[in-house]
């Protein structure tokens, strides 16, 4: 059987989170989350050195500051942002995006114990910011 992409763009949008987190605390986000993937069963796809999980992990901060609602670093820097066409070079099944998202999930854990109680990262919008996740890495799977 043939392998069929998902159609399109996830329509679940982000939540406007920059002006809650700040670009601190999205790239201290985005650190856990490669930090979490060097450690993960798909760090073979990964950065595993910890230079290289900064540099990687700066350039997806950018992205997600971006789509969070702040300044448009990734576009400005690196183009049209083409997430699913950026991905095609790497094989992603929906087992890999399943652990992928775990990563991340585990990073929002990391980040929220440092934020603390009051920071206005509230339940509402950490359920709509993983529903965002979920959507929009389905969309990266390319392979079965
Ligand atoms: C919300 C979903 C995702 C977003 C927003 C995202 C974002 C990004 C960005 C911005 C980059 C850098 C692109 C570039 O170098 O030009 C990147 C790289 C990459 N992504 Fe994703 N990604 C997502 C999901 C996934 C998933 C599910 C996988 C695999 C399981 C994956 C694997 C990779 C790999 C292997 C790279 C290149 C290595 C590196 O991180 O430097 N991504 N991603």
């Amino acid at each position: 059987m043939n392998f069929v992409p998902p159609q399109g763009p996830p329509q679940t949008s982000a939540p406007k989170l920059y002006p809650i987190l700040g670009e601190e605390n999205i790239r201290k986000l985005l650190y856990f989350h490669y930090k979490n993937l060097s450690e993960s069963e798909i760090k073979n796809l990964f950065p595993q050195e910890e230079e290289q999980i900064k540099i990687s992990a700066d350039k997806n901060a950018d992205f997600f500051i971006q789509v969070l609602g702040g300044p448009p670093y990734f576009s400005q820097k690196y183009g049209a942002p083409m997430m699913r066409a950026r991905h095609l070079k790497f094989p992603i099944t929906y087992q890999a995006r399943n652990v992928w998202l775990d990563c991340f999930f585990r990073a929002i854990e990391q980040l929220k114990k440092e934020l603390g109680e009051d920071s206005g990262f509230t339940k509402e919008i950490e359920d709509s910011f993983k529903d965002f996740l979920r959507s929009f890495s389905e969309w990266m799977v390319n392979t079965q």
